[in-house]
């Protein structure tokens, strides 16, 4: 069976970890383009992330030529996470102007999955005007909300529970975290 093929942007909003997790899962069995942007990359190194030591094709923001740019590359769904309100707003706007916000444009206009793990609170009415925007035009907007309703006892736990979600809208069979199954259970 073909390989799954998936684009992973990480953009400067605080959560880097969200994205080592789904890295973590993903890079086993799948085919993962990673581009992270630089404030990205500093926010990662200030909250003791390193997205280092993975299986996935990197590719620097500015590399606008990767074979990812190209609507004629198929890919199997795109992850940006964190999503920073500013690539939201890029992306909900076709300002296509670095490796990630192009490739989500791509995903965009090919009708494929782009999933946006947005991190920022209070949302203002740009930021929600941009969401319903960006989902308008086929993202998926899915804020970095973790539930408690499975006791989590450790971040790492809160963490899984939204990677797991994001993995269940790329159809990526996983453990991390139960699924609900009814108060009685
Ligand atoms: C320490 C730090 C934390 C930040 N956290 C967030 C955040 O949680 N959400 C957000 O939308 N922007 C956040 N920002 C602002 C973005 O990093 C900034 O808007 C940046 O231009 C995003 O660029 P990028 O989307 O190209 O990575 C943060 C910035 C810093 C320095």
């Amino acid at each position: 069976m073909m390989k799954k093929e998936y684009v992973v942007g990480v953009t400067g909003a605080s959560g880097a970890c969200y994205a080592r997790r789904l890295l973590e899962v993903l890079c086993r069995d799948a085919n993962v383009h990673l581009i992270v942007s630089d404030i990205a990359q500093q926010i990662a190194t200030h909250e003791g992330v390193s997205f280092e030591g993975f299986n996935a094709t990197v590719h620097p923001i500015d590399k606008m030529g990767a074979s990812i740019a190209s609507g004629s590359h198929r890919i199997d769904g795109m992850v940006v996470i964190p999503c920073s309100a500013k690539t939201l707003s890029a992306i909900a706007t076709g300002y296509a102007d670095n490796l990630i916000t192009r490739t989500a444009d791509v995903c965009l206009k090919e009708g494929r999955k782009c999933i946006l793990v947005t991190r920022e609170t209070p949302l203002s009415k740009i930021h929600l005007k941009n969401m319903l925007a960006a989902e308008d035009a086929g993202a998926m907007i899915m804020p970095a909300c973790p539930a408690f309703y499975h006791h989590p006892k450790t971040i790492d736990d809160l963490v899984d529970m939204v990677v797991a979600r994001v993995l269940d809208h790329l159809e990526v069979e996983h453990t991390l975290a139960q699924r609900w199954s009814g108060y009685d259970a």
